[in-house]
């Protein structure tokens, strides 16, 4: 299976249009680029799943030619996989409405609900390309395919990480609203764990990212009260749903017991100190062997 971290920012991208803070000055002046979450992977080389669809898919699909159309209308990109109905995560959809058929859209329940009423994507897609909207029911390992149902060649399957609903839907309950996915090409056995949105590192997310080949992981914050220390009026990273990354506990202390061989920060805030090279939370990482995703990595698996 082929990886591509089309985009290695959490919500707002690095530098974010009102953000002053160190990381989002230094990017500026630097010329400093990073894109928000998205990640596409194919087992072919050919065909390819986009997981999430950020609101700058535009430029990250120019910026990969194994996305670049093969014809007029002729896009690689078979089918989406939402862990989330995260504006950041699925804005990006709108940006597919030229497709020429509907596109298959995975997504787990709460999700789907949620872009068919309170943000609803599904709806206005409706009358561009349209969405088939698929479901990924929980813990069930379902054969990713494309729209005429041909196999793609990877299997999901997707378990529930407790968080709650989006700031937009805040007094739904039916969820679930996040999951982690476990993506394995039917090939070569090779595993891609992906939860970029977690609470913890619970039951849940070790059962999709045991002994993974890949594990990318939610590295938005590096401290609970990352924001407010920015003098922002803001939740906390654990009010968001984020586990911090160096907080005790955090996923810094967590991850590695779940023995996967490569470890990722994906998803990151454009406040967290990791982004800066020679920061000592930076260093930190590096001496477990935690890695931090730049837009552009790529992997085989
Ligand atoms: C999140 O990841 O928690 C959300 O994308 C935050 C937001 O932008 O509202
Ligand atoms: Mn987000
Ligand atoms: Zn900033």
């Amino acid at each position: 299976m082929r990886v591509l971290i089309l985009g290695s920012a959490a919500g707002g991208g690095l530098p974010q249009w009102n953000c002053g803070c160190a990381n989002c000055r230094a990017a500026r002046e630097r010329g400093l680029d990073r894109t928000q979450s998205t990640v596409a992977i194919s087992a072919d080389g050919e065909r390819w799943i986009l997981l999430n669809a950020s609101p700058d898919l535009r430029q990250q699909l120019a910026r990969h030619a194994a996305l670049w159309p093969r014809s007029a209308r002729g896009t690689p990109i078979r089918a989406v996989v939402l862990t989330d109905g995260e504006i950041d995560h699925t804005l990006g959809l709108l940006l597919l409405r030229e497709n020429g058929s509907p596109l298959p859209v995975y997504a787990p329940a709460g999700v789907a609900a949620l872009l068919r009423a309170e943000w609803p994507l599904f709806r206005v897609l409706g009358a561009y390309s349209g969405v088939e909207a698929r479901r990924l029911p929980e813990r069930e390992a379902v054969a990713l395919a494309d729209a005429a149902g041909a196999p793609l060649g990877i299997t999901c399957t997707t378990v529930a990480v407790a968080r709650r609903p989006p700031r937009y839907a805040s007094a739904t309950s039916a969820g679930p609203f996040d999951v982690g996915l476990r993506l394995r090409d039917d090939r070569t056995g090779g595993t891609l764990a992906y939860v970029p949105t977690a609470r913890g590192v619970d039951p849940a997310v070790e059962l999709v990212a045991r002994a993974a080949d890949l594990l990318l992981f939610d590295g938005t914050f590096w401290s609970d009260g990352e924001l407010r220390a920015l003098g922002v009026a803001a939740p906390s990273a654990r009010e968001m749903g984020h586990l911090p990354v160096g907080d005790p506990g955090g996923s810094l202390a967590e991850l590695p017991r779940l023995g996967a061989k490569r470890t990722v920060l994906v998803h990151i805030n454009n406040t967290n100190p990791i982004l800066a090279a020679n920061s000592p939370e930076r260093r930190a990482l590096e001496a477990s062997r935690i890695e931090v995703a730049e837009d552009g990595m790529e992997f085989e698996l």
